[in-house]
């Protein structure tokens, strides 16, 4: 009875060793600019991509530091953050806003699940490659 556990454990390490190429660990790790592109409606309650509303704009977001985009009226809290945007400060500003920089003028819950953040931030990084972004 044991060996034939050991077997089938055997054989199934082997099927899971086999399915699990690097390429889609990446994928699932980068996230998809396609279904990122969707989740995005939901900023653009307050945000665009290459002007400032009731949030500043996105274009030229990563490598920026928080609170830095001129004439923007940030709160206090964003602006002392120390933050640098990239993937993985995105990833923490975003599940939890108020967590993340408490006093924040941001005024949303957050993107709890983590695939939906990261396809996010694959659209925000491909976003900020498009002319749209470089022509800023
Ligand atoms: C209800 C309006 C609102 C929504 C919805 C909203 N934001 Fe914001 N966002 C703001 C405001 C206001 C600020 C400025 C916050 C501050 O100064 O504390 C901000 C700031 C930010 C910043 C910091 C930018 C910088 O220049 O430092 C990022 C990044 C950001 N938002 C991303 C997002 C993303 C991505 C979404 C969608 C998941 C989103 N926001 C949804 C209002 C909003």
């Amino acid at each position: 009875m044991a060996a034939l556990a050991r077997a089938l454990a055997g054989v199934a390490l082997a099927f899971l060793a086999g399915r699990a190429p690097a390429v889609s660990k990446d994928a699932a790790a980068r996230g998809e600019p396609k279904a990122g592109e969707a989740i995005y409606a939901r900023c653009l309650a307050c945000h665009a991509l290459a002007y400032d509303r009731t949030g500043p704009r996105h274009c030229g977001l990563f490598g920026r530091r928080a609170g830095s985009v001129k004439d923007f009226p940030y709160s206090d809290a964003m602006r002392r953050s120390n933050i640098v945007w990239g993937e993985k400060t995105l990833d923490r500003f975003l599940a939890n806003p108020l967590k993340a920089v408490p006093g924040t003028a941001m005024g949303y819950a957050g993107v709890t699940d983590r695939k939906e953040r990261a396809d996010l931030i694959a659209y925000l990084g491909q976003a900020n490659a498009s002319p749209e972004c470089r022509k800023q």
